[in-house]
């Protein structure tokens, strides 16, 4: 795993590479959103863009620059340079292992899911649990220079953009159409816009935009940012991911019969397009098949994990005598450990895999303590490990790199 450790003292440490006046602490920072929560649930989510000024009062960025820099040289990591041209916008992707031919100006490293590789973050990811995790995508960080941004472009998720030191000025449109920057249809970046909002942002604030709305930031001074993502799946997604559940387990094979044929030998009838598409919509209203689609579906992350590999396999009687001294269960970054309300079989579903407690005698209450918290210590997971189904779950955790013993 990429501890702050390994970064520092890693072979993709490069001192002193981008600086700023960087106040953060090392320290594990709480941060409790400072605005009300279910107002923004009620009247901005997924509606309108909004500005919250102290959206985290006494902000503290919980990773320093060069930490950043770190992350970017692995080649794991998803990260790219933006450098802002005349009027155009250059991307180069990671891994970045030097910095000296970008300058002290108008260009941006961008690191994506960096609550993968860097636990210090996930206090902040906690921050944003007032949205399901299986929304969340990613927490990606941002260190830009003055007049560094991406240009004007339109996301199709969810985006919380959190100020951390410096500032930063936020331009976001209407939503609507927009022409593909320069007719370039290959490109992500869109033509100007006319900005229903500009605002400057500085360490704390926080712009929300749904998906859809043109933006485009710009760096004022040298900045840290913080993007928190959040994805829902689209329709050729879902079709997608329920047919390759029945390719996996074979299902759906049932075939359209009919006992009435049209007299034209030329025509699908309509009687018989209803009928076919009966055929789907049966598929589609049984739970064995759409729960555990969307469970798996929902439960798996687009960036790759940092599983914790471990030397031996873990026995259920070393797990008990870790804990007993003392050791905590910690779930790696952006592992997903999802239920479904109503589902027809007791199971948990994490990263796209199914664990099940049919025949387990667990409480609905604890397999929402095993799906809700990060992590596990003290009495209650002693008491927790002790539960055989609960303990031999949290064995597999570890045994597949879902979790480590801290
Ligand atoms: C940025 O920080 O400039 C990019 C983030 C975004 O626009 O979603
Ligand atoms: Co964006």
């Amino acid at each position: 795993m990429l501890f702050p450790e390994y970064v520092i003292y890693g072979l993709c440490y490069f001192r002193h590479i981008l600086p700023l006046n960087y106040s953060g602490l090392m320290s594990y920072a709480m941060y409790t959103p400072d605005f009300d929560t279910l107002e923004f649930l009620a009247h901005h989510w997924q509606k309108q863009p909004l500005v919250i000024k102290g959206a985290f009062a006494h902000f503290q960025d919980p990773i320093a620059p060069d930490e950043l820099a770190g992350l970017a040289c692995e080649e794991e990591v998803a990260s790219r340079i933006v450098l802002t041209k005349k009027d155009n916008w250059e991307i180069i992707q990671g891994p970045i292992e030097d910095y000296s031919p970008f300058g002290d100006a108008n260009w941006q490293l961008l690191v994506q899911a960096v609550n993968h590789w860097y636990p210090d973050v996930e206090p902040l990811v906690s921050a944003f649990r007032f949205i399901p995790d299986w929304r969340f995508d990613d927490l990606m960080v941002s260190y830009a220079t003055p007049g560094g941004g991406v240009g004007p472009h339109i996301d199709n998720y969810d985006v919380f953009l959190l100020q951390g030191e410096g500032r930063r000025r936020w331009k976001v449109g209407a939503k609507g159409q927009y022409s593909p920057r320069g007719g370039d249809t290959h490109t992500a970046l869109i033509d100007d816009f006319e900005p229903i909002l500009d605002v400057v942002l500085e360490a704390g604030d926080m712009l929300y935009i749904p998906p859809g709305f043109p933006h485009r930031g710009e760096t004022l001074e040298t900045a840290l940012s913080y993007s928190i993502g959040f994805r829902a799946p689209s329709q050729q997604e879902l079709f997608s991911s329920i047919a390759d559940h029945l390719i996996d387990t074979n299902g759906g094979n049932k075939r359209f019969t009919s006992n009435q044929e049209p007299a034209s030998p030329s025509l699908l009838s309509i009687e018989q397009q209803e009928g076919m598409l009966a055929l789907v919509s049966e598929i589609l209203s049984q739970p064995e098949h759409y729960q555990t689609v969307l469970g798996q579906t929902l439960s798996q992350n687009r960036f790759e994990l940092d599983l914790a590999e471990q030397e031996d396999n873990y026995t259920l009687e070393e797990l008990l005598e870790a804990v007993e001294d003392g050791a905590s269960i910690q779930r790696i970054g952006g592992l997903k450990v999802i239920r479904l309300e109503g589902d027809k079989l007791v199971r948990l579903f994490i990263n796209g895999e199914i664990y099940d407690f049919n025949e387990a005698n667990a409480s609905n209450e604890e397999l929402m303590l095993l799906a809700d918290q990060f992590s596990f210590e003290g009495e209650q997971a002693l008491s927790l490990c002790q539960h055989e189904a609960i303990g031999q779950y949290f064995v597999w955790l570890l045994n597949s790199g879902y979790a480590y013993l801290a």
